[in-house]
């Protein structure tokens, strides 16, 4: 992903000694250094950017949900334990992480004592921790599956990040573990409590761009040198095809929540470049085109490999054209209208809530059993629809759902 602003502040950028006397990095590379990342859990050194607070956060309110944060990456560190910190109704309550010096700074930063610091070696230790009411995963997609089978195996309720799993097949498994533990299944899709995107469902569904006629969107950034040996994300046992699952599922959701209708096809194209260590094993771009019932169109290219980066959603109508450029990053959204000529410049909210507002979002489900607005169902219809992109792609026609 790209849309970030990092920081490098209070973070250490682990020295090749370090690496190497560090155990729980020993399967991470051949000793000629170019084995892919394997596809299981392991600890990594700090990400590049994220924060740690200075202060730990104060104690919970009453009846706060207590979370579990599995995986201390960039994401992890960066964005999830802040959201759970600032939420109203969660928590963090406890870290599952391989990197035992990373995870014991972490915790003494967000005031956890150390019995609430896990491995994945003991993780399942969990089952028996009433301080813990849900995992939130934030390991790499391939992982998604089995850490969330055996959160629920120790009865917690999991908020998973995106993309929900590898296949559709992987979901269904989700969803039933969820059922057979009778624990909550929420998929982490932040765009469902953003204000600008928020906005923009409401928009649509006054009309007010009249009869949709095209959907364009674009996620795309140019990454850097990288391969199988340093990044998952080019490692297709742990990130799929690449792009689409990582970065152009933004593109997907918001052609469906802005449409508010499910395509009846896809065709599609991939690009993987040769001799490029980047694309060893996953695709550069993905283009889709989608048909929706009502006639209209939607057009989504996706990208790991385009300079300057884009993350556009347009909606074009008969009355009217709704511009979202940036669309789905973490803040920095702008959104307009334009109808007879007049362009509206909105700013509906701060796009900063989306992360807190989506775990409180969780703990409601889980304390008063309400309903979830991103459950595992959706990622699995989204991953049915990936699914179906790579068939047209692979077999060079037009897909009808
Ligand atoms: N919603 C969003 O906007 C958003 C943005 C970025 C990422 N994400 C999602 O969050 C998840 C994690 O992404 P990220 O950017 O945080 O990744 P990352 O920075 O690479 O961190 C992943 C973390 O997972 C743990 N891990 C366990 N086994 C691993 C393995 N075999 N390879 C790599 N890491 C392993 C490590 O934590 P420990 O060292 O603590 O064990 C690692 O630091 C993905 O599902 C991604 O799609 C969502």
């Amino acid at each position: 992903m790209t849309e970030f602003t990092h920081s490098r502040r209070r973070f250490m950028v682990l020295s090749s000694a370090t690496l190497a006397a560090a155990p729980w990095l020993a399967s991470c590379a051949s000793a000629e250094g170019s084995a892919a990342i394997p596809a299981k859990a392991i600890g990594m050194p700090w990400p590049n950017w994220g924060e740690l607070p200075d202060t730990p956060p104060s104690a919970p309110n009453a009846g706060s949900v207590g979370f579990a944060v599995m995986g201390l990456g960039g994401y992890g560190i960066g964005k999830v334990l802040p959201a759970l910190a600032n939420g109203e109704r969660c928590h963090v309550a406890a870290v599952v992480s391989g990197n035992p010096e990373k995870a014991k700074t972490v915790a003494a930063a967000y005031g956890l004592p150390e019995d609430a610091i896990y491995s994945y070696e003991d993780f399942d230790r969990i089952a028996d921790d009433d301080r813990v009411d849900a995992v939130y995963n934030v390991l790499p997609t391939g992982l998604h599956l089995q850490w969330t089978e055996k959160s629920f195996a120790a009865g917690k309720h999991v908020l998973c990040e995106k993309p929900m799993a590898l296949s559709a097949a992987e979901c269904e498994q989700m969803i039933a573990a969820s059922e057979a533990s009778g624990k909550k299944l929420m998929i982490a899709y932040r765009c469902h409590f953003e204000p600008f995107n928020l906005r923009a469902m409401e928009l649509m569904r006054e009309g007010a761009v009249g009869k949709i006629k095209t959907i364009e969107t674009a996620q795309t950034y140019r990454m850097g040198p990288t391969s199988v040996a340093e990044n998952w994300r080019v490692v297709r046992a742990l990130a799929g095809g690449g792009p689409l699952e990582d970065y152009g599922i933004y593109g997907l959701q918001s052609a469906l929540y802005l449409s508010g209708e499910m395509p009846v096809s896809v065709k599609a194209v991939t690009e993987q470049p040769a001799n490029d260590p980047r694309f060893a094993e996953i695709f550069s771009t993905v283009t889709t085109e989608m048909r929706f019932p009502s006639g209209a169109v939607a057009n989504m290219v996706t990208s790991y490999d385009t300079t300057p980066g884009r993350n556009l959603a347009r909606v074009e109508g008969e009355g009217g054209v709704l511009i979202m450029e940036p669309a789905t990053g973490y803040g920095g959204h702008k959104m307009s209208l334009v109808r007879d000529g007049v362009r509206e410049d909105l700013v509906p909210g701060d796009p900063d809530v989306q992360f807190a507002r989506m775990c409180d979002h969780m703990a409601d489900a889980i304390r008063e059993d309400a309903a979830i607005l991103t459950p595992g169902e959706m990622g699995l219809r989204d991953m049915a629809l990936i699914e179906a992109i790579y068939r047209s792609a692979a077999e060079g026609r037009e897909i009808t759902l």
